[in-house]
């Protein structure tokens, strides 16, 4: 299957948070976004700013303990962290499917690369990189399906 890419470079967290927002403003239900990236690259600042462009006004924290949070905004926004999960089999116990695969939601999985099998599909993968700056990250997104409002809205950049 093809895939399709888009890059990005930031300069600033607040340069990171200003797209996020946009894409989360633009985002319809049954997106699924896949943040991979090391510590510190920028997936929950990144998920903050896409869940407050979806309309949700709480604090969004990293769910590292908990695994999963869920927001109410324009639509339900559910984040996952899977850093501390060890097996892929614990995802069914803590219900990773059918929240991830439920449609009606906008779902955010920070790590989802440690289980590339069972990640829904389609999605879309936000890989976050350092840059040579302190504050420079280099956002690359890709996709095997290019027919969703948040692909779109990030070509429009
Ligand atoms: N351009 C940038 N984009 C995103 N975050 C940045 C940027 N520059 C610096 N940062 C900082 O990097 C850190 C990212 O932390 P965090 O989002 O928790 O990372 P992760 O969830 O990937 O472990 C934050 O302290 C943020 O302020
Ligand atoms: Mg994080």
């Amino acid at each position: 299957m093809g895939e399709f890419s888009f890059m990005i470079e930031t300069c600033t967290p607040e340069e990171t948070t200003a797209l996020a927002e946009r894409l989360g403003a633009a985002a319809e239900a049954g997106t699924v976004l896949c943040l991979v990236g090391n510590l510190g690259a920028g997936k929950t600042l990144f998920t903050q700013g896409f869940a407050r462009g979806l309309g949700v006004t709480e604090d969004v924290t990293s769910p590292t303990f908990a695994l999963m949070n869920q927001y109410r905004g324009r639509l339900p926004v559910t984040h996952f962290d899977l850093y501390r999960l060890e097996r892929e089999d614990e995802l069914d116990e803590i219900g990773f499917y059918e929240y991830a695969e439920d449609g009606r939601s906008v779902v955010l999985i920070e790590w989802a690369d440690k289980f590339p099998d069972a990640l829904p599909t389609p999605h879309i993968r936000l890989e976050i990189e350092r840059g040579e700056a302190e504050n420079e990250r280099r956002l690359a997104f890709f996709t095997t399906e290019e027919e969703s409002a948040l692909w779109r809205a990030l070509k429009e950049k």
